[in-house]
């Protein structure tokens, strides 16, 4: 249980801390609302770093039979994709629903609200409405980015609660889950031959620990050691196991009170991760390894039937249990989609009035959306029949970005400050293909170039799915869309 102050007698707060992940709670007022019956309350769960390396996803290796229960009752999005690799500029973009050309935010250095536009953010929307918000873990980024608040008191009805994390650390346990000997190599470990210099991260901050450090590896694209490689991954997916468990508390915790009939569970991360992928570690890039993102909603009695008196929708699943079946999505959809539609979606989710499509520009309006409301994915008919049902893959097309101080790798490459920001990488994914171009950028006016191209990339998703083989310079292929910019 969380230590803020004693609620209202009416509302319960819960509270989780986690090593790789983050809660915001929003609780409805039974006294505001159409009806009390009808208002539901919404859970968002925000994992730091998360790609979809679950079982729901298909990954064979991973145990995480908690999420993978909350995935079949929900439905889930096979193609969602942040609009920037990295946190502070993903979180300020959806958390406000705009994207980072209209935050503005493309490092940790500013406040959207100061040196952008005031723009209403998804808690502030629903505290606005009416509901309680609250805050645990890492919800906005920490520092300059949420002015060193989490944007309170703007977005929170009581001061974000962050619990300590330190001493979990170092908690070796859920690596047994993991035998080395078990754990395989990224597919593709190696920095492909047609990557622009460009559109390499060389993973600086990896290299600063000492361990790492210990290994002497070459700036910038020497490889890591394999048996080392082996550990980061072994590493990665033992949190993810933990996390699960987090998540399996928290969602059995919600049956223990009665609120999976009435609370939306809204489940997703910032944004991918690579583990040796194209020879790449971390995130600061726009391929899909390091944008895309797990993304599923809950729905009560939408996406899943209203559970029965007494009956449990989310008992704890233990991932050290060998016998625990991993479970299939209840539904998913596969059209491309967009961080920057939580919020619309979210909002109409919820009942609430779904904010207006923004103008051009829109600095100046403070309650408007750049992502599309995903709630006609929701629509559920037939699932039972057609669990795969689709809506129109092809028209559907996801944006991110990512900026570079140079050509080629520096020691800022993965995290340029704005004033070194000479170049973006502006990315569009549809079904078929992953196009990218690195335009010339002026950081002072804000302003791409787009008839300054320093380098481009294209992949086809169905001959190069783990894009290796960027085939932009073959000169067919030159003319594609031009009007990358959102
Ligand atoms: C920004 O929005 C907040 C929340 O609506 C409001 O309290 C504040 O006065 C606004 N600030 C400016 C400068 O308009
Ligand atoms: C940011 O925080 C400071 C210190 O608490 C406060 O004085 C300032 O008004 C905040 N900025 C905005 C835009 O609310
Ligand atoms: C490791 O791999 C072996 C051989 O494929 C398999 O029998 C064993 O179950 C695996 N261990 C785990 C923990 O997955
Ligand atoms: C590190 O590697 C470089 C060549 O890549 C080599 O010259 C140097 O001796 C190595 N240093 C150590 C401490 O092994």
């Amino acid at each position: 249980m969380s230590p803020q102050p004693p609620p209202p007698p009416d509302w319960r707060l819960l509270g989780f801390s986690l090593l790789v992940g983050s809660f915001c709670f929003a609780l409805e007022s039974a006294a505001q609302g159409n009806s009390a019956t009808d208002a539901l309350n919404v859970l968002l769960i925000i994992v730091d770093d998360l790609r979809p390396s679950l079982g729901c996803y298909g990954d064979k290796l991973v145990r995480s039979p908690n999420i993978d229960q909350l995935a079949s009752h929900s439905i889930l999005f096979q193609n969602a994709f942040a609009q920037q690799a990295v946190c502070a500029p993903s979180r300020v973009s959806f958390l406000t629903g705009r994207r980072p050309d209209t935050t503005r935010l493309y490092d940790f250095n500013s406040y959207w609200r100061v040196h952008s536009g005031n723009f209403s953010t998804i808690p502030q929307y629903f505290k606005e409405n009416g509901y309680v918000t609250m805050s645990v873990g890492k919800v906005f980024h920490p520092g300059i980015s949420s002015n060193h608040s989490d944007d309170s008191p703007y977005s929170w009805s009581f001061p974000p609660y962050h619990p300590s994390s330190e001493k979990y650390e170092n908690t070796k346990e859920f690596q047994k889950l993991y035998p080395l000997e078990n754990i395989t190599l990224a597919p593709d470990p190696q920095v492909p031959d047609g990557l622009p210099p460009v559109a390499y991260n060389p993973w600086m901050d990896i290299r600063e620990r000492e361990d790492v450090q210990a290994l002497n590896i070459s700036v910038p694209y020497g490889p890591i050691p394999v048996d080392f490689q082996r550990k980061i991954r072994q590493s990665y997916f033992a949190s993810v196991s933990y996390l699960d468990t987090q998540v399996g508390h928290l969602l059995s915790a919600l049956d223990d009170l009665h609120l999976t009939s009435n609370t939306i569970i809204a489940f997703t991360s910032d944004h991918g991760w690579a583990l040796g992928e194209h020879g790449e570690w971390a995130k600061y890039s726009n391929f899909d390894i390091t944008t895309r993102v797990p993304l599923m909603f809950y729905v009560p009695g939408k996406t899943a039937p209203l559970p029965g008196a007494g009956e449990k929708l989310f008992p704890y699943q233990d991932p050290f249990d060998p016998t625990s079946e991993s479970m299939d999505p209840g539904g998913h959809v596969t059209d491309l989609v967009e961080l920057v539609s939580l919020f619309p979606t979210l909002a109409g989710l919820a009942g609430l009035q779904v904010p207006p499509w923004c103008p051009i520009p829109s600095f100046h309006v403070e309650l408007c959306r750049e992502g599309q409301n995903l709630q006609r994915h929701l629509q559920l008919h037939d699932l039972e029949e057609d669990p795969h049902f689709l809506g129109n893959p092809r028209e559907s097309i996801a944006y991110s970005q990512y900026p570079r101080p140079a050509d080629s790798p520096q020691w800022n490459s993965d995290k340029p400050s704005l004033k070194d920001i000479k170049i973006m990488g502006y990315s569009i994914r549809t079904i078929d293909y992953r196009y990218t171009v690195w335009v010339g950028f002026n950081p002072a006016e804000f302003l791409a170039n787009f008839s300054d191209i320093h380098a481009g990339e294209l992949y086809f998703v169905d001959s190069d799915p783990l894009q290796d083989h960027n085939i932009y310079n073959d000169s067919q292929h030159r003319d594609l869309p031009h009007s990358l910019k959102p």
